[in-house]
């Protein structure tokens, strides 16, 4: 059993999408154990895209995560990230395949809706960073 991190960025919120994303994730069988939308700290974006700080697209990406309310979730089940990661579809949403999030809601790089942990590693520092509180499971 894995938790791992899911994000929909202040695009997904503003699109009225945190149903429909979160219907896709339940209806996979994962179980959401954290759940909150947040005003998020530049700070907290800063550290969660540490690993792309120098890049061209660090400040921009950065920026947008601060735009407005995301929604952070805490999605566990049995090889939940990888589970994730392959629902959310490929980073740039035009190489998505159709049936993903990405493949089938966004059209945009700057604009591909959701964060999701990239390894198991990755995701027990993310969930450390947006959930100090702990989750319920
Ligand atoms: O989100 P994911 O793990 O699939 O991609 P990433 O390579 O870790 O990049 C993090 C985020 O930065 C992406 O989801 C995009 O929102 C953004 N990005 C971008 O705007 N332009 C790029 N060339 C690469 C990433
Ligand atoms: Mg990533």
């Amino acid at each position: 059993m894995e938790t791992t991190l899911v994000l929909i960025k202040p695009g997904g919120v503003q699109r009225n999408l945190i149903g429909e994303i979160t219907r896709r994730i339940e209806a996979r069988n994962l179980k959401v154990v954290g759940l909150k939308l947040v005003n998020a700290k530049r700070e907290t974006v800063e550290e969660h895209y540490g690993e792309h700080r120098g890049k061209g697209f660090f400040e921009d990406v950065v920026n947008y995560l601060c735009s407005g309310p995301v929604v952070a979730m805490a999605v566990q089940g049995v090889n939940a990230t990888k589970a994730i990661r392959t629902m959310m579809g490929a980073t740039n949403p035009l190489e998505a395949t159709p049936g993903t999030v990405r493949g089938d809601l966004a059209l945009t790089i700057d604009d591909n809706l959701t964060h999701s942990s990239s390894d198991p590693e990755a995701a027990e520092r993310e969930l450390k960073l947006w959930f100090p509180e702990g989750t319920v499971a």
